[in-house]
């Protein structure tokens, strides 16, 4: 068994449960990249301020950047008896250049080494993942813009309330992702914030220069206190959140997905491509990527819960309960990536059925407000209005006939004031066209409003 770099002060070896028990390699071995990086940047660091020599700089990070090709390659043999990914990389450095690599380690603890690598490597993750949003936000501007004037019912208590266009209602999915890319850039400026300097947790006796690692590793500035550095987790949290919300948002919008994809509702098709079948029925072709969405949704739920519980009660500064921060961090980076793909690929192949869309809005008095509207104009109080229209549908409920399949007569034996342009209101093309102005369904608005949101895209 390798020798541990903590071992000098134990009497007896491991309890091998134990070494099972607390060891993290098995997962945070993917932090290597960024843990190889973070000690390059300390060793330069050592050497810029002499607590290291020029040459043992260089074979120091000649080691590192070995280590780190091995591991691309494959070749790197992760020992569960040195714990972590930091004490697997030191042994590894050790072995490879001799002595002068357990010269790495000064002024420096895992605590403030782990803290480091898990913010430089989430950095990364949320550059990828805006990179993905924006992709996705892009989707549905072109949708949008595509389906500015296709008619469809708009819901409240999922009953049809009023005409709405398909591309207002896409650009209403613009805005609740355009919120989540903010949350992750406003996440991401707490997230770069470096913990190297603090060591164990008081700072190190060394002189150390932290502004200079800070900028190495693109930092944008030092974090400001030793025993905060080392035992914050709120950034993690933060992501998480975030995430949380952005997966709600997958997840309402896979509901639709799923109840427009019914035979009952008709409204689009998902391409086959991205749909799955039944092993039994012979005819299904189920939404079984949306569906995931939704369902996966639980589960980043569940890593939001699981750090804050995580954190709740810990005394200040570094806890081994930190470890447990990880696993739901990590498979929360995974599920919110391939969510973004999963949407990205299955939006653009939506097949919109406008004639369904269009015959769903026509039934259920989609106009109903549009009479009470005309009416008001005609000089009626909205309230009196209302109660006219409300007669006016109950009629057509009994006879099962729209608003518009009433004749002027019928119309007018519910009040006087109707004349014949009130036609023109009741058709769903009319409706929706009346709502013009800034957010409102009408075309000419949702295309001007996805011209917005298309440059909002760029300068952000
Ligand atoms: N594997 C540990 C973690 O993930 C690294 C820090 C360990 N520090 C310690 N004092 N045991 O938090």
């Amino acid at each position: 068994a390798p020798r541990k770099p903590w071992g000098g002060r134990f009497a007896e070896p491991t309890d091998a449960f134990v070494e099972r028990f607390t060891a993290s390699v098995g997962f945070d071995q993917r932090l290597a990249r960024h843990d190889i990086m973070g000690s390059i940047a300390h060793a330069r660091m050592l050497g810029r301020v002499a607590v290291l020599g020029e040459a043992e700089v260089t074979s120091i990070v000649a080691g590192l950047q070995g280590i780190g090709t091995d591991i691309q390659a494959g070749r790197f043999q992760w020992q569960v008896a040195l714990e972590d990914v930091h004490m697997n990389i030191e042994t590894a450095l050790v072995e490879r250049i001799g002595e002068v690599g357990k010269k790495l380690h000064t002024g420096r603890s895992r605590n403030d080494q782990v803290a480091t690598d898990v913010r430089l490597w989430l950095r990364d993750e949320l550059d990828a993942i805006d990179g993905q949003l924006h992709e996705v936000l892009t989707v549905l501007v072109d949708l949008a813009e595509r389906e500015a004037d296709t008619l469809m019912p708009g819901f409240t208590h999922l009953q049809t309330a009023q005409p709405i266009t398909f591309g207002h209602h896409l650009l209403a999915w613009f805005e609740m992702l355009a919120r989540d890319r903010e949350r992750f850039a406003d996440c991401r400026r707490r997230v770069n914030v470096m913990p190297l300097g603090a060591a164990a947790l008081a700072g190190t006796s060394f002189p150390i220069d932290r502004l200079y690692t800070a900028q190495l590793l693109g930092f944008d500035r030092p974090a400001e206190n030793s025993l905060d550095a080392v035992s914050d987790r709120d950034f993690a949290i933060e992501f998480v959140s975030a995430a949380a919300l952005l997966m709600t948002h997958f997840s309402r919008m896979s509901e639709e997905l799923v109840l427009w994809s019914s035979a009952q509702f008709g409204f689009i098709s998902l391409a086959d491509a991205w749909c799955t079948g039944s092993s039994i029925m012979p005819q299904k072709k189920n939404p079984d990527v949306p569906e995931l969405l939704r369902g996966k949704t639980g589960r980043v739920n569940g890593h939001l819960v699981a750090l804050l519980t995580l954190m709740k009660a810990q005394p200040l500064a570094y806890n081994k309960d930190n470890q447990e921060d990880k696993e739901p961090l990590f498979d929360t980076v995974d599920t919110v990536r391939d969510s973004l793909t999963a949407v990205a690929g299955m939006l653009p192949g939506m097949t919109v059925n406008a004639e369904r869309m269009r015959a769903a809005a026509r039934a259920g008095f989609a106009t109903a407000t549009d009479l009470a509207d005309y009416l008001v104009r005609h000089g009626l109080p909205f309230r009196d209005a209302h109660e006219v229209v409300g007669r006016a549908v109950r009629e057509g409920v009994v006879s099962g006939r729209d608003l518009a399949e009433f004749t002027l007569d019928e119309l007018r034996a519910f009040s006087p004031l109707i004349e014949a342009d009130v036609f023109a209101v009741l058709t769903l093309e009319g409706s929706v066209a009346a709502r013009d102005h800034l957010g409102g369904t009408a075309p000419a608005q949702v295309r001007a409003a996805a011209a917005r949101a298309r440059a909002r895209l760029d300068n952000f």
